[in-house]
């Protein structure tokens, strides 16, 4: 695929085709993914490949545990989980077909990160630190992207992250280290292309955050 389009079409895929993906594919996209960008260059991933049905139950469970939860506390108009915002909202049971079909799903990745390995650079400061996640994330989405080479869609979830604890010995998660993604990849039913995302003049602004808007 020609890079601006992938970039600009590849949106989350949840339901897919009941078809393997053969080992040798899978191999091949953690093979391009693995040259994404990590800070100090120190490639702190680990990918558990989940094919137990037990362990992708005992996921899937937690997950729509999770999920209960997110629903219930987006109802009340906030973002879900966002920092300084405590939930207090109930859970609402929901449906979520992507872990309905978790035996089924052709790949699951859970995807971990060594964080001895990572520079936290905002870790002194008095708010959850964010740059950490630069160091993996990429590498998820790089995932994601060589994926569509081969004709494979997915999506990169975060929902178990919630329950690590929980899921850490079933999936013999190592000391220091975190649960930082799964990731469902087959062949998509349908591929949506069509992303709603916010334009340029929204989110870029000259010199300062308060500057102009940046339009050309
Ligand atoms: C950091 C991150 C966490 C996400 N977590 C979840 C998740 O827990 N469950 C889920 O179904 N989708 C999850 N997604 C997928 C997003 O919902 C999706 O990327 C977004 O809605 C855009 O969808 P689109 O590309 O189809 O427009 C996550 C995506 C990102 C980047």
């Amino acid at each position: 695929m020609e890079l601006t389009d992938a970039l600009r079409t590849t949106g989350a895929v949840r339901a897919f085709a009941d078809e393997p993906v053969a080992d040798a594919t899978l191999h091949a996209i953690l093979d391009t993914a693995r040259f994404a960008p990590s800070g100090g260059n120190r490639q702190p991933w680990r990918v558990a490949i989940v094919r137990e049905l037990d362990t992708r139950r005992e996921m899937a469970s937690l997950m729509r545990t999770v999920w209960e939860e997110y629903v219930g506390a987006n109802a009340t108009g906030v973002t879900a989980f966002a920092f300084g915002r405590s939930i207090d909202a109930p859970p609402i049971a929901a449906p979520n077909p992507l872990l309905d079909a978790i035996d089924t799903i052709p790949v699951v990745l859970a995807v971990a990160a060594d964080l001895r390995s990572i520079a936290m650079m905002d870790g002194n400061l008095d708010r959850p630190p964010v740059t950490g996640g630069a160091s993996i994330y990429p590498f998820c989405w790089s995932i994601l992207l060589a994926a569509r080479e081969h004709g494979l869609g997915g999506v990169l979830t975060t929902f178990l992250s919630r329950a690590e604890p929980a899921i850490a010995p079933r999936l013999a998660l190592p000391a220091d280290h975190a649960l930082v993604a799964t990731i469902f990849l087959g062949r998509p039913v349908h591929q949506n292309t069509k992303l709603r995302r916010e334009p340029v003049n929204s989110f870029a602004t000259i010199d300062r955050f308060d500057g102009d808007s940046f339009d050309a």
